[in-house]
């Protein structure tokens, strides 16, 4: 639907609604109810909440029972309720990365995500990657090449690094910066970065 063309300050749209009051139903629908696994024909609807619902996410391998209230996003299931503090809140909007975890091998933002649509899915988050005490092949590389500086993106980088080099082993650098798009990092350490996935990829284990 077009859009009247519009000032900063003048929200009206040609269907009678303000993006204003549009925002506020829309606030009032999430904080009473919740709809999840909506289909593209919405024959798997359901209608969970307003309370806390217990539901079962497998995460690392592992199935474990979460009781959260339906709106709680996947980022904050994680780091809240199964004390998984990898994936880092930053933007929380989808613009940075640093919440990426995979879902069913492929990259996500677990800010946008809510925790029951996870239900059923697989959930890598970085510690399901490796541990200190034995990294994976990337987070080995992200050490060797000192890819990081304040280090709160490099979870976020290094899951979708991951997620990358498992769908392309031999990367060019064009398909590294491509891979690596979604996630930002403040200090500008992106050629580290760049030079810890050639390597990894180099070793050709890929993480
Ligand atoms: S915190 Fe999720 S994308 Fe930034
Ligand atoms: S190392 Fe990424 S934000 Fe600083």
């Amino acid at each position: 639907m077009a859009r009247k063309s519009s000032s900063p300050g003048d929200e009206s749209v040609t269907s009678g609604f303000s993006r204003r009051s549009f925002l506020k139903a829309a606030g009032v629908g999430a904080a009473a109810t919740t709809m999840v696994g909506v289909g593209t024909g919405g024959q798997s609807a359901q209608v969970l909440g307003p309370d806390a619902v217990t539901f079962n996410l497998k995460v690392n391998g592992a199935v474990r029972a979460v009781t959260v209230e339906p709106r709680v996003t996947l980022l904050d299931a994680l780091r809240n309720h199964l004390d998984l503090t990898g994936a880092k809140p930053a933007c929380e909007r989808g613009g940075c990365g640093a919440c990426t975890v995979l879902l069913d091998g492929a990259p996500v933002s677990s800010c946008l995500m809510l925790a029951a649509d996870a239900e059923g899915h697989e959930i890598t988050t970085v510690e399901g990657i490796g541990t200190p005490e034995k990294m994976s092949p990337l987070q080995a590389a992200f050490v060797e090449k000192d890819a990081l500086q304040c280090g709160f993106c490099t979870p976020g980088f290094v899951v979708a690094g991951t997620a990358l080099l498992a769908k392309v082993p031999s990367p060019t650098l064009d398909q590294i910066k491509a891979g690596l798009a979604g996630n930002l990092c403040r200090c500008g350490t992106y050629g580290r970065v760049f030079e810890a996935v050639q390597a990894a990829a180099a070793k050709g284990k890929g993480g």
